[in-house]
């Protein structure tokens, strides 16, 4: 575990206190306001606000496991001024969450129950990159935002035409998503091998479709 500074406990203790305070909804953000703010609440149709509750479940989800992600990476960075990049990229990850679970709660809509397992499964992923170096971990950060940036698109079209709320944050987190591929790009990421990107692909589908009813 990285941080030079902490033994390995401390530094196990800090991460398994990062997962249970983002579990618990107290997000570590930056502090952006929601990009939602001066939208107007026109989804009227109860149906409609049921489906636009549950695709923000799986965006609320997907934010879960790139903190988890950013995390991981961090944990196992050796490289200080790194290490203190994923930081600052998980808690704008952590400003979309606070943003979904606002969308989440005006929507009359909860958090998916697996958040935990999308949790470990992110932070995994990330220390493993992380242990591989700086190209793998920075192809880690491409391949993921590139996939989440495709799925917003989906979800873009698919929303209710009226959620205009649920729009603009989407919209700002897809703006963000592609800024953070473009990072790692200039950092040096390597392309992950083809088995990896689809194991990848397996696990970013098995999470949105979960997160979508549990
Ligand atoms: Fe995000
Ligand atoms: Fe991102």
């Amino acid at each position: 575990m990285a941080h030079p500074e902490l033994s390995f406990l401390d530094a196990l203790i800090v991460q398994v206190d990062h997962g249970l305070r983002t579990l618990s909804r107290i997000y570590e953000a930056e502090g952006r306001p929601s990009p939602a703010a001066d939208a107007q609440d026109t989804l009227v149709e109860p149906v409609e606000r049921v489906r636009a509750g549950r695709m923000m479940r799986v965006n609320h989800a997907g934010e879960v496991m790139a903190q988890a992600l950013y995390y991981g990476q961090a944990s196992a960075t050796r490289d200080p001024e790194l290490r203190e990049h994923l930081e600052k990229a998980a808690r704008e990850e952590a400003d979309h969450l606070v943003w979904c679970q606002a969308r989440l709660d005006e929507l009359h809509a909860t958090p998916s129950r697996l958040n935990p397992l999308w949790y470990t499964a992110g932070w995994t992923m990330g220390a493993l990159a992380a242990l591989r170096g700086q190209g793998p971990n920075m192809g880690l950060v491409v391949e993921v935002e590139k996939q989440v940036e495709a799925h917003l698109d989906e979800h873009l079209q698919d929303l209710p035409a009226d959620d205009m709320k649920s729009r603009a944050i989407l919209e700002q987190m897809q703006a963000d998503e592609i800024a953070h591929g473009e990072q790692a790009q200039i950092r040096g990421a390597t392309p992950l091998p083809l088995p990896v990107r689809l194991a990848m692909g397996a696990l970013s589908k098995l999470m949105t479709r979960g997160s979508l009813w549990v």
